[in-house]
Parts: structure tokens; sequence; C-alpha cells
């Protein structure tokens, strides 16, 4: 099985419909071994105690600079033989530094149907703002392999969600994540797993 962490910064839905879809079977490719958050505290990192994941927190202040929180992130996954990183939530921009030394190896989860709504300053619930503000009718989740522009690596997979009359950002961001990200961010996982144990 595939070595996998899962980054993340915040409340970890997305870990979270990982974890679950290890549990029944549809992620059976890889293994998530590690969670690492860069926020003190997240409440992602409760949710991977819960199932039994190791954890670590690395906090970019503490490393002094983004190159050296790049460094130690970089020694922290290859301390854990991981194969395979999945950015779920994980609200820091990473430089070609450390993008180079995965390539086709990080995936990350994006709540807009790229290329809407998307790149640096696109995250969380500006997106679905951004969306709401364009008047655009539907949006989506994008699920990319990530390389040194945000939010610029190859498609792996996209969802559409439709967008409603009387949607607040919270309300849609809601709605993204139950029809698209959480079923879509597991599946992708799979697929990259299976691909590489097929020699890919
Ligand atoms: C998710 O909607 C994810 O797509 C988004 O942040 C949320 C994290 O929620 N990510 C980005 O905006 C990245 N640019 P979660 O912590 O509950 O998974």
């Amino acid at each position: 099985m595939i070595n996998i962490a899962v980054l993340v910064s915040g409340g970890g839905t997305n870990l979270q419909a990982l974890i679950d879809a290890q549990a029944s079977g549809i992620l059976h490719s890889g293994k998530i071994s590690l969670v690492v958050s860069n926020t003190a505290g997240a409440y992602a990192l409760e949710r991977a105690r819960k199932a039994g994941i190791a954890t670590e927190t690395i906090l970019k202040k503490e490393c002094g600079s983004q190159a050296a929180f790049e460094e130690k992130l970089a020694q922290v996954l290859d301390s854990h033989g991981i194969q395979v990183i999945v950015l779920a939530g994980f609200m820091t921009i990473l430089t070609e530094n450390f993008t180079a030394r995965y390539p086709r190896r990080i995936l990350n989860i994006h709540p807009s149907l790229i290329p809407s709504f998307c790149g640096e300053g696109f995250y969380g619930l500006r997106v679905h703002q951004a969306a709401l503000d364009y008047g655009v009718k539907v949006t989506g989740a994008t699920v990319h392999f990530v390389n040194e522009i945000p939010d610029g690596g190859e498609i792996i997979a996209q969802k559409a969600v439709e967008i409603l009359p009387g949607d607040t950002p919270e309300i849609l961001q809601r709605r993204v994540m139950e029809q698209a990200e959480w079923i879509l961010l597991p599946q992708a996982a799979e697929t990259v797993c299976a691909s590489m144990l097929g020699g890919e």
C-alpha cells in the first residue's frame, strides 16, 4: 500500500472523508499514516488522533522562514516514508523548492471549478464569496496535482454543484463539500495510489 500523508490547517472535514473512505474500503490502495498541521490546535488533529493516525504540527513562525518550514516538512514526511501527500484544507502555498520534490505526488482539493475562482488569495469561504459575487449559477470542486503554480497543476477530477437562490458562502461551502469534495478527494487519492501500485 502507498503511504499517504494528509496536510491540514483547520476543521478537517476532508480528512474525515479520507478516513471514512479508508474504513469503508473506497480508499484501499493507500494508507493514511500521518496527518501534518501548520496550525496549532486544528480540529483535524483531533480527528486524526481518534482514528489512531500519527500527527505532527509544524509552525512556520517557529521555523523562521518558508524555506525552513518546507525543509522541516520534507524531513518529517521522509521520516514516515510518505509517498503521496494530500492537501486537505491546507492553507499555505508551497514553493517550487518543495513541490519539485514530489512531481505528481501531491494532490489538492480546491472548492471551485478551476480555472474559476482559484490562485493566490482564493481559499475557504473567500472562494464561495467570489462565486456568489460574480453570479455564476454553477460551481463545484476540483482535485488537482500540485506544482509551483497555485492551483495550476494538472486536473485529476472535477464535479459541478448548483448555486441556489439565497445561498450564503457558508451554505454554498457546505453543499460543495457534501456533493463534491468529500466524494471526489477520496476517489482521486485511490486513483493516484492505485496507478502507482500498477507501476505508473
Ligand atoms: C475545503 O472547502 C477545501 O476545499 C478548502 O478549504 C476547506 C477546508 O475544509 N481549501 C481551499 O480553499 C484551498 N485553496 P476542511 O478543513 O473541513 O477540509
